[in-house]
């Protein structure tokens, strides 16, 4: 018999019943409808239609998840978020444009900045002391600074962030359009809000989010969504430059039946997670309403050590998304039934939970020495994050995941920046790539 070692490892895994708060949404349950897969996996023909050429059963799909957004126009990305953002930063910005973008941005997007030679303001927000995670993107703090850089014509967001977050979309757009700029938000973690609720989301010019993330659909599939600003036309020319030519059928196939799913009961059965993570909050210390503004399915626990807390879990063999210094994340689903938040609880009961300690805001973004372009495409070479200080990064260096950088591509690796990181728990014997041009 060949040898099939990644096959067996992920088999061998879910033989062992893990409990997965994480992402892909469907948490290993069978997909809605996608018991043949290979049935369906075709190529463009006339019966099965173009992605890129638009129309057809494929631009009715999108149409009909257009809708449930409250957008105008939807692309089906079979490249994930990281896609979405690549392809709406390429719409929103010409190259060597500046952007405000929100510092605590996906790697996506700071490639994006790279690829299109943008030029970045960041964008820091309030820290919420007692919670230890960012708050929600204030617009005084875009306002004050659109009014130094009155060039911006875009500002680029994510909301709900990793830890649940949202901004106020809608008077973000608005002072936005105000200014003759443009809003584009990463939604990676919030395709399923629309499902809950009216979270603003259909305020953003572009909007990206990830099906796979937190709905029953296979990873990598996910969306992008417009209003007004661009055709659907102008979606699918962006995204072919990043996207396959030969997109998966079966991953769009799957898009259209998650939406169906959704709307045949899978929102009713969200609900029902949303009010287990509710009681869970309440019974745990999480983070909460309180806080800020929260993704109501999103569960994040507080520890006074997240990553001994996430061990111990993985040691009852509870699976969460992520840890932090402060915190363990979980994505319960719709996918999550009565037995599964039975077992997160008893684990959750057995782990050294209570307020986090008193974790620190990232410091302030180092001096920023070359351009994301030009600190991407640098000769480089690797060596000890501790001893890189002084020299410029030519990769982000970011708690892993959510991919946060503390120091951004470009941008002088100082001494604050590596205390900030070692204080927060993260190896600082793990390699970094620096620049070796300067
Ligand atoms: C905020 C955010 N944006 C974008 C992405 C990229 O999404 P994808 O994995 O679907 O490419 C991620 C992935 O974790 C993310 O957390």
């Amino acid at each position: 018999m060949e040898k099939t070692p990644l096959y067996d490892a992920l088999t061998s895994f879910a033989a062992q019943n893990p409990l997965r708060m994480h992402m892909p949404g469907h948490k290993g349950k069978p997909l809605p409808g996608l018991d043949h897969l290979a049935a369906i996996d075709f190529t463009e023909l006339p019966p099965t239609g173009n992605l890129f050429e638009g129309g057809g059963a494929i631009g009715e799909a999108e149409r009909l998840w257009a809708e449930v957004f409250h957008m105008d126009s939807c692309l089906f990305l079979t490249g994930g978020s990281t896609q979405g953002m690549l392809t709406a930063l390429t719409l929103a910005c010409q190259p060597g444009d500046r952007v405000l973008l929100d510092r605590g941005s996906h790697r996506s997007a700071y490639n994006a900045l790279a690829l299109l030679d943008l030029k970045p303001v960041y964008l820091d927000r309030p820290w919420l002391a007692r919670a230890g995670v960012a708050g929600p993107v204030s617009p005084e703090r875009v306002e004050e600074l659109l009014d130094l850089h009155p060039e911006i014509k875009t500002l680029c967001i994510t909301s709900p962030n990793y830890y649940g977050v949202l901004s106020d979309l809608p008077a973000l757009a608005a002072l936005m359009h105000r200014r003759g700029g443009i809003l584009v938000v990463d939604g990676a973690h919030g395709a399923h809000l629309p499902f809950l609720g009216n979270y603003g989301l259909s305020a953003a010019d572009l909007l990206v989010a990830s099906a796979h993330k937190t709905l029953p659909a296979p990873g990598q599939s996910a969306l992008l969504l417009t209003n007004g600003a661009f055709s659907h036309a102008d979606l699918r020319r962006a995204g072919s430059v990043y996207g396959s030519s030969s997109p998966s059928y079966a991953m769009m196939a799957a898009l259209d039946l998650c939406r169906a799913h959704m709307l045949e009961g899978g929102a009713e059965a969200y609900r029902r997670t949303v009010e287990e993570v509710a009681r869970l909050r309440q019974l745990f210390p999480s983070l909460t309403e309180q806080d800020a503004l929260l993704d109501p399915a999103r569960l994040v626990v507080c520890s006074p050590d997240g990553y001994a807390a996430q061990e111990a879990l993985e040691g009852r063999n509870v699976w969460p998304e992520m840890a932090d210094g402060g915190h363990v994340v979980f994505i319960p689903t719709c996918a999550d039934g009565p037995e599964d938040f039975v077992r997160l609880e008893e684990a959750l009961s057995k782990v050294a939970l209570g307020p986090c300690p008193g974790y620190p805001p990232p410091p302030p973004p180092p001096e920023g020495v070359l351009t994301p372009r030009q600190a991407l495409f640098a000769p480089r070479r690797t060596l000890p994050l501790a001893e890189a200080e002084g020299l410029v990064a030519a990769c982000q260096v970011a708690p892993y995941p959510p991919g946060i950088p503390v120091v951004a591509p470009g941008e002088r690796l100082d001494k604050k920046s590596i205390a900030y990181l070692k204080q927060i728990g993260y190896n600082t014997l793990e390699e970094v790539s620096v620049a070796a041009c300067v």
